[in-house]
C-alpha cells in the first residue's frame, strides 16, 4: 500500500459514493456529523455534496463498533477495571528496557481488540512500511517522509541489506556522508583545528531557529546538560538558542558572549522564515560589530544547517557552502528533524559527535521495534490507538505529557509543535472533511512541579488523559543523612500515586468516613475515572532521549494514519504569516509618511494606528 498520489486518486475513486450516517454517539458529543460539518457546507460549491460522501473511516464498521462500545466504556469506571488480573497482566509492553503500562486507560480487552480491528482496517502495517521505505506518503507536499533514515544504520553495517531511493538518490549514502561531516566539522572545532576570524578557540554556540529547528535540539540539549556525560564534555563551552524574533531574545542569546570565541548556526530548512533570517542577520551585524564587517567573519562564524534547495540563499547570506553548510532533505519535516545537522551540529559542537551518535542509537532501536514488533506489543502503536480512542471516540480532546524528570522540561514543548503542527488537520487523505474530531491540545509539565499547577484541574475539572514519565534511576540521586528515601524515591512516589488518584478517585462515602462536613463532601470528592499511562525508561541518557523522541514522533504518526489524515504538511501557519508581511507594509508606510493605517477592517485599523501613535512617543 504505498501511498503515492497516484494510487491515492485511484482509492478515491474506489472509494466510491456512500453516504456517511452520523453515529448516536457523535451527536452524543456534540460531534459533527457530515451534514452539520462547516466545512462541508463551506466546500460544496467547489466539491459536490455527492464526492464528499467518499468513503470516511467513521463510516466503516470497525469505526461503528468502537463508537457502540464507548457506549458501554462509558458505564465503566477505572477503580473496578484495575482490580482485574488478567486485564492488568496484558496491558503493558516492553522495549529495549522501556516499559509501558496502560492498564488506567479506560479500555478493557475488547476496546483493544477493536482498536486493533480498526488499525487493520486501516491498514497501519501497510502504511509505517510505506513510510519508512520511502514512499511520498506526504502527497500534499509530494514529498517521501523519511526521519528514520536520518539514525538508520550505515549501509555497509548493515545485517539485512536494505536501501532506500528518493528520486533516484540514495538516501542512506547521503545521510552518512552527512554525519560523516558533521562529526569532521564539530571535532575539529572541538580540538581548535577550525578557529574564529581572530584565531581564537570557538567555544561558545548559538544556534538560531525556530519551531522545528529550535525545540527538538533543544529538548535533547536539556537532557544532556545534567547527563554525567554531558556535563563532561561540554565543559568549557556554552550553547544558547536564539529563535523568538523578540530583540529581547538576542539580548538574552548574545550577552556576555565573546563574538570572536562564538560560533552562530543557522538552522532553517526553507532559509527564508522571516524571525529566523531577521536573527540570522541581526547576529551577523554582531559579529561585524566586533571584527569588522569582512566577508571571511562571516564565513569563520557563522554555519547553515538547511534543505539541498536553500544552497543559493545560504551562498547569498555570505556563508561558506564548502565547508560550512550542512544540508538536509525535502523528506524531512522541521518537527520531525532533531536527528539530522539540525540537532547533530549544536548538540556534537556542545557535547561531541559521540553523544550524539547515543541518541541517534535510541531512535534507532525504537525504529526497529515500530517497524518489527506486532502491533499489540508495539509501543509507538499501543499508544497512538490509545491516543485515537481518548479523542476521537470518548471525546477528551487535550492530553498532558508529565515528565517525572526535570532535564525533560522541554519535551512537552517538543511534542506540543510534533503532534499539534502533524495532527491540527481537518481534511483526510481523500479529500473530504474529517467528521470525527481529531488533534489533541497536547501541553504539559514536569512532575513534580505540574502538581502544584494545574493537577487541580486534571483532578476536579475536566478530564484530560495523562502521559507520565518517569526513570528507575536519577541522572543525579541524593539522600540526605537521616532522610528514609532518596530524593529520586520521593519524585517516584508521586510519579506511582498520580495515575492511581486520577483513576480511583474518592467516593462521597469514603470523605464523610474521615469525618468532613457534609458541607464539603462534594468539594472533596474525587470521580477519579481519568485516564492515563506510563512510561518508564532505565535512566534519562542520550539513548533513552533519543527513544522518547522516536516514541512520539511514532505516536503521532500512527494517529494520522488511523484519522486518515496527512500529518506530514503544515499549511495552517500560511496565512498568519502573509497577513505579518501585509501589517509589516502598513507599519512601515506609516512610520515613513505619518499617514493613518487602513486595514482590512475598522478594528485592525484602529488597534494599529494605536499602536503606530504610541510606540513612537
Ligand atoms: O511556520 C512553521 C514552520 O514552517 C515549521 O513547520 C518549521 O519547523 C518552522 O516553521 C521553521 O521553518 P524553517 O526551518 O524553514 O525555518
Amino acid at each position: 500500500a504505498a501511498m503515492s498520489r497516484q494510487q491515492l486518486k485511484i482509492r478515491n475513486s474506489e472509494s466510491g459514493n456512500s453516504i456517511h450516517i452520523p453515529s448516536p454517539h457523535q451527536d452524543a458529543h456534540q460531534h459533527h456529523s457530515h451534514h452539520q460539518n462547516p466545512m462541508s457546507k463551506l466546500l460544496s460549491h467547489i466539491i459536490p455534496p455527492q464526492d464528499q460522501s467518499k468513503k470516511l473511516i467513521s463510516s466503516s464498521t470497525e469505526w461503528k463498533k468502537l463508537v457502540k462500545h464507548a457506549e458501554y466504556i462509558e458505564g465503566t469506571h477505572l477503580r473496578d477495571l484495575l482490580q482485574d488480573q488478567e486485564r492488568s497482566d496484558e496491558m503493558f509492553a516492553q522495549h529495549d528496557g522501556v516499559y509501558l503500562d496502560y492498564s488506567r486507560q479506560r479500555v478493557t480487552l475488547e476496546t483493544m481488540d477493536l482498536l486493533f480491528d480498526l488499525a487493520e482496517k486501516q491498514k497501519l502495517e501497510e502504511k509505517i512500511d510505506a513510510m519508512v521505505s520511502g514512499k511520498k506518503i506526504n502527497w500534499t507536499e509530494d514529498r517521501a517522509v523519511l526521519h528514520t533514515a536520518l539514525r538508520a544504520e550505515r549501509k555497509k553495517e548493515q545485517t539485512v541489506k536494505k536501501e532506500i531511493i528518493v528520486d533516484g538518490d540514495d538516501v542512506l549514502d547521503e545521510v552518512w556522508d552527512v554525519l560523516d561531516q558533521i562529526k569532521y566539522f564539530t571535532e575539529a572545532v572541538r580540538s581548535g583545528e577550525i578557529r574564529g576570524f581572530t584565531g581564537k578557540r570557538l567555544r561558545n554556540i548559538i544556534s538560531v531557529g525556530i519551531g522545528g529547528s529550535y525545540l527538538g535540539p533543544e529538548f535533547l540539549h536539556e537532557c544532556l546538560k545534567t547527563e554525567p556525560e554531558g556535563i563532561n564534555k561540554s565543559l568549557g563551552y556554552t550553547l544558547r538558542f536564539l529563535s523568538n524574533v523578540d530583540p529581547v531574545d538576542v539580548e538574552r542569546a548574545c550577552a556576555d558572549l565573546d563574538p570572536e570565541e562564538t560560533l552562530v548556526v543557522v538552522v532553517s530548512k526553507t532559509f527564508t522564515t522571516a524571525e529566523t533570517m531577521l536573527n540570522a542577520r541581526t547576529t551577523r551585524q554582531w559579529l561585524w560589530d566586533f571584527m569588522g564587517d569582512g566577508k571571511e567573519v562571516v564565513r569563520k562564524h557563522m554555519v547553515a544547517v538547511s534543505s539541498i534547495s536553500s544552497k543559493e540563499r545560504v551562498e547569498d547570506f555570505g556563508i561558506d557552502t564548502e565547508k560550512y553548510f550542512f544540508r538536509f532533505w525535502d523528506w524531512v519535516g522541521g518537527r520531525y528533524s532533531v536527528c539530522s545537522a539540525v540537532g547533530g551540529i549544536p548538540i556534537s559542537l556542545l557535547y561531541g559527535f559521540d553523544l550524539f551518535e547515543k541518541f541517534l542509537l535510541g531512535a534507532r532501536s525504537i525504529d526497529k521495534h515500530f517497524t518489527e514488533a506486532p502491533l499489540r506489543q508495539n509501543i509507538p502503536v499501543l499508544m497512538g490507538l490509545l491516543g485515537v480512542w481518548n479523542m476521537s471516540f470518548l471525546g477528551y480532546n487535550s492530553r498532558t505529557t508529565l515528565p517525572y524528570a526535570e532535564a525533560l522540561l522541554k519535551l512537552p514543548a517538543h511534542i506540543q509543535q510534533l503532534d499539534m503542527e502533524s495532527n491540527g488537520k481537518k481534511a483526510t487523505i481523500h479529500g473530504v472533511p474529517v467528521d470525527y474530531p481529531v488533534g489533541e491540545v497536547d501541553f504539559g509539565e514536569p512532575g513534580t512541579n505540574g502538581q502544584h499547577s494545574f493537577f487541580q484541574l486534571l483532578h476536579m475539572g475536566q478530564t484530560v488523559p495523562c502521559e507520565f514519565i518517569g526513570f528507575l534511576k536519577s541522572q543525579h540521586d541524593l539522600c540526605i543523612d537521616g532522610e528514609p528515601l532518596s530524593s529520586h524515591d520521593e519524585l517516584m512516589a508521586n510519579f506511582f500515586a498520580q495515575p492511581d488518584a486520577l483513576a480511583n478517585g474518592k467516593t462521597p462515602e469514603e470523605v464523610l468516613a474521615e469525618g468532613v462536613d457534609e458541607d464539603l463532601v462534594l468539594h472533596r470528592t474525587f470521580e477519579g475515572n481519568r485516564p492515563s499511562l506510563s512510561l518508564l525508561a532505565p535512566k534519562l541518557t542520550a539513548y533513552s532521549c533519543g527513544q522518547l523522541l522516536a516514541i512520539y514522533e511514532h505516536r503521532t504518526a500512527v494517529q494520522g494514519f488511523i484519522w486518515d489524515i496527512n500529518s506530514f504538511d503544515q499549511w495552517g501557519v500560511e496565512l498568519g504569516k502573509k497577513l505579518a508581511c501585509d501589517v509589516k507594509d502598513h507599519l512601515l508606510d506609516a512610520r515613513k509618511n505619518g499617514s493613518k493605517i487602513k486595514a482590512g477592517n475598522p478594528a485592525t485599523s484602529r488597534i494599529l494606528n494605536y499602536y503606530v501613535e504610541n510606540s513612537n512617543q
